[in-house]
């Protein structure tokens, strides 16, 4: 199970690997906008300065076109490092340059998937990561989950090796289904996340375990 997160805000990616279990960081342009760093590729270097090697970064691509695509992708190579997962949009242009890509043996990261047809050629073009876009597939009147537990078993059945990387969250909700409809990973706004804690029964209960232990002990009196 990965936990990633979908955002470049190094504050936030700081906090976020510090206190919880993130496997990575993802983003798109809309998210690099949020943002909007001045130096593009070292705003990414400081990232990967944060997470390490041990944890994945993807890049998204700009380039609509195979070639363009490719280019783009050995510039965040250069820029970065060869170990970021390139993120290309499965389109019919997209899947070429991920046959390209993977045949150079690098990373790639399958996105903007809507459709389950859509995910089994990124499969076949051998994409490391594939992310269904949950919440805007179901404002599509589709079903995510669905289509990641068809995605998985055909992972499964087929001896691929690729990961399910669930993405497009509102809730927490949402990020619990995709595990359990098969995603091996999801990435998730840092809100997104944090809102797992957020549940009042969870900050009563220690108020309430805390509030014994001072009446016996006096208040503010902790272990230590
Ligand atoms: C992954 O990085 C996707 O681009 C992202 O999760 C999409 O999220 P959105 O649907 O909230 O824009």
């Amino acid at each position: 199970m990965e936990f990633i997160i979908d955002t470049v805000d190094l504050e936030e990616i700081r906090d976020a690997v510090d206190h919880l279990p993130i496997v990575g960081v993802t983003s798109n342009p809309s998210i690099v906008k949020k943002t909007s760093p001045k130096d593009f590729f070292g705003h990414m270097r400081e990232i990967r300065k944060i997470i390490g090697d041990e944890r994945s970064l993807h890049i998204q691509v700009i380039a609509t076109e195979a070639d363009e695509i490719v280019k783009e992708a050995h510039k965040i190579f250069e820029e970065v490092d060869d170990k970021v997962y390139v993120k290309v949009p499965t389109t019919y242009e997209g899947v070429k340059a991920m046959k390209i890509l993977k045949a150079e043996g690098k990373n790639v990261t399958a996105t903007a998937v809507y459709d389950l047809m859509q995910a089994y050629m990124a499969l076949a073009a051998g994409a490391d990561y594939i992310a269904p876009y949950t919440n805007r597939i179901g404002n599509l009147g589709n079903d995510p989950f669905e289509l990641m537990a068809h995605l998985s078993n055909r992972i499964v059945e087929d001896g691929y090796d690729c990961k399910i990387l669930a993405a497009s969250f509102k809730g927490v909700q949402q990020v619990r289904d995709a595990f359990n409809a098969g995603s091996q990973a999801v990435t998730a706004p840092v809100s997104v996340l944090k809102a797992i804690f957020e549940n009042p029964s969870i900050s009563k209960a220690v108020t309430d375990f805390n509030n014994d232990w001072y009446s016996v002990y006096g208040e503010d009196k902790g272990l230590c």
